[in-house]
């Protein structure tokens, strides 16, 4: 139990010193706003009941007491008492802990093409559908990697929509609940086509791109076809320790991406490289097909060229390179904000039939938490 060796107050502020020695200063206003009662918070879903533009503006503390494993502050002018559970403000206190971010590259294990061996995250389906508790290990690696290969996937059409299931929720777009990946006359999009296609991350043109992409492997018999992913984060880290006026180039200026067929025009603009209030990455956003005029002041140009190109040479390292071939069974799934993937040229002979899908990462992370709670 978390225990208070002394604290002060004044109008302002409440001072405490915990048993371990560690300090929080807490201001009244934050006080009144994380207030936990029943007339300030619904008792049964936790969700606050008040707006701030409740709260009076010149709220102060008038009293504050100890009580067992509570401490209790009377605020003035409007009188209203709150009661705070110990634990819960220690472990909430704004000085003592760091706000809650797994999405930047600080919670993140950055990798490169050797990273991983002959080991890649990897996971059998059948047990990934069946028991709950053995996605625990997928989702972590795509939380800490950004990816994981499924293997023993059925290779029947629709499984990628049934993966999703297990973890979260399809997001559907103009490509359809999900797309057929093999070569077709006249398409729509390079994707579909036995060329090869550099490292990208899907759909750069919506807002917000889908978090989480799937492809199923079905069929392979092609020669070429390889699958290559590479981490992003570690990329963008790299543009950072090498040249950090590229990096701030990058996560500064904004790019137009665009997608236009016959049944859509889909726009976004965006930074290849999105930063979070502390400067770390959160997000990448690349794709050398979809990337619309760029636009930007003559001199602004001038220097943002170079960091363009800085990155995208960075994106063509082969050291940052997994290389591998799917093989029908296997399935990727991979965090579409941070890795980046590409495929090598295949042959006219022989076939190559994937089936991608796309989810989104909240749902995926929500599942992960749940997980982690009932372990
Ligand atoms: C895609 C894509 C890769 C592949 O469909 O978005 O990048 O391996 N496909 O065919
Ligand atoms: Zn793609």
């Amino acid at each position: 139990m978390t225990r208070i060796k002394a604290f002060s107050f004044d109008a302002g502020e409440l001072a405490i010193t915990w048993e371990n020695a560690s300090q929080s200063r807490l201001q009244a206003i934050w006080l009144r706003d994380h207030c936990q009662m029943p007339s300030s918070r619904n008792r049964n879903n936790g969700q606050r009941l008040l707006n701030i533009t409740d709260i009076p503006t010149d709220i102060a503390i008038g009293e504050v007491s100890l009580a067992d494993d509570r401490i209790i502050v009377e605020f003035e002018p409007d009188g209203h008492r709150s009661e705070f559970d110990l634990d819960w403000l220690y472990r909430n206190c704004y000085c003592l802990n760091r706000p809650y971010d797994d999405r930047s590259e600080a919670g993140k294990i950055l990798w490169h093409g050797l990273s991983f061996g002959q080991a890649l995250p990897r996971c059998a389906y059948p047990q990934f559908r069946e028991q709950p508790r053995s996605r625990l290990p997928a989702l972590q690696a795509v939380r800490d990697y950004g990816f994981v290969l499924l293997d023993s996937v059925p290779c029947e059409p629709g499984q990628v929509l049934r993966v999703i299931d297990a973890f979260g929720y399809v997001r559907e777009t103009n490509y359809g609940a999900l797309f057929e990946v093999r070569a077709s006359v006249d398409p729509s999009n390079l994707a579909f086509t036995n060329l090869g296609l550099g490292c990208h991350l899907d759909n750069p043109y919506r807002d917000p791109v889908p978090g989480i992409q799937l492809l199923h492997c079905l069929e392979s018999s092609t020669e070429g076809g390889e699958s290559i992913l590479q981490d992003g984060f570690m990329a963008a880290k790299l543009l950072r320790d090498e040249n950090p006026e590229h990096f701030e180039l990058l996560s500064r200026n904004r790019v137009n991406f665009r997608f236009h067929d016959d049944s859509a025009d889909l726009r976004a603009r965006a930074p290849f490289i999105e930063v979070n209030d502390l400067g770390q990455v959160v997000k990448v956003r690349f794709n050398n097909r979809s990337i619309d005029t760029i636009m930007l002041p003559p001199d602004l140009m001038r220097r943002f060229y170079p960091a363009y190109r800085h990155f995208a040479e960075i994106l063509e390292r082969d050291d940052l390179q997994v290389v591998f071939k799917l093989q029908p069974g296997e399935l990727i799934l991979f965090d579409n904000t941070r890795v980046l993937h590409a495929r090598s040229a295949y042959s006219a002979a022989g076939t190559r039939h994937l089936q991608g899908a796309y989810s989104d990462l909240d749902g995926l992370y929500s599942s992960l938490r749940m997980l982690q709670a009932g372990q």
